[in-house]
């Protein structure tokens, strides 16, 4: 592999995220931990990051990514093709999600600090339960399955997917990942909200050529880019 050079394992660390802010470590390096106990998520949210899960965030180069609302699709893309190779059906919830069977099982955190763009993602992988909170929206491979994953060799299929992904991306866009990731959008031609600064109700009808949530609303065709905001359904 050519983008992701070095891989440290942790067995317990506050935030893969804050181990690449805080350390020096060169681009395509990679922190990966058994635990979190200050795991996050977007908009300040908190990461449930039990014994059991997959989480991990590597370092790239903004420089080379021209649209950063892009880039959790196609990492979740990526994701979603590489559990795919693993028999796992999974879907992508605009704009930074991947579900199965309408539950949250993975999520992808996209962070600017300087020079750093850290990626960080969290998958429920071997979790035998999911805390109360989270249990009606959340599940695990292995509740979803039956089965058990090693986690190692799920890390590496997503960087596989992720390598080829992104060589694409920088060379050519978000054009040759729109209809893939379409057919993969969870709540799509169903009534959804999307929640900012203010409601707007509508039917998911796909995605904009920049990566936009397309819906169509009582006032027409309305384009929604990610930002601080998030998508319900109804
Ligand atoms: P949206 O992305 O549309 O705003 P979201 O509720 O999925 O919706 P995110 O910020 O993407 O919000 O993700 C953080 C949320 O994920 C937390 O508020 C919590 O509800 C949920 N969450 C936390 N830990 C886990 C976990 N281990 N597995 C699944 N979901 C989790
Ligand atoms: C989200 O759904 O909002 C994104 C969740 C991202 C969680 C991962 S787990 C590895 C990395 N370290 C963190 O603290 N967060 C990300």
């Amino acid at each position: 592999m050519e983008l992701f050079t070095s891989l440290l394992w942790l067995k317990e660390t506050d935030s893969t995220q804050n181990r690449l802010k805080d350390w020096n470590l060169s681009y395509g390096s990679v922190v990966v931990a058994d635990r979190q106990t200050a795991g996050r998520g977007r908009l300040g949210r908190r990461w449930v990051s039990q014994e059991g899960g997959l989480y991990f965030s590597f370092l790239l180069n903004p420089k080379g990514i021209k649209n950063l609302i892009q880039l959790p699709l196609v990492l979740g893309l990526s994701l979603s093709e590489s559990l795919e190779n693993l028999g796992i059906r999974t879907q992508i919830k605009w704009v930074n999600d991947v579900y199965i069977n309408r539950k949250k099982v993975a999520g992808i955190l996209c962070e600017l600090s300087g020079e750093k763009l850290i990626v960080g993602i969290g998958v429920n992988v071997n979790q035998r339960e999911i805390p109360e909170e989270l249990k009606d929206r959340a599940t695990s491979l292995f509740i979803e399955t039956g089965k058990e994953f090693d986690r190692k060799e799920i890390l590496l299929n997503f960087f596989r997917y992720a390598e080829r992904n992104l060589r694409i991306f920088k060379e050519k866009g978000f054009t040759p990942f729109k209809k893939n990731i379409e057919e993969k959008l969870l709540y799509a031609g169903e009534e959804v909200r999307i929640i900012g600064s203010e409601e707007v109700r509508g039917k998911l009808v796909g995605l904009s050529e920049r990566g936009g949530a397309l819906l169509l609303t009582e006032e027409g065709l309305k384009e929604f880019i990610s930002g601080e905001l998030s998508l319900r359904p109804l």
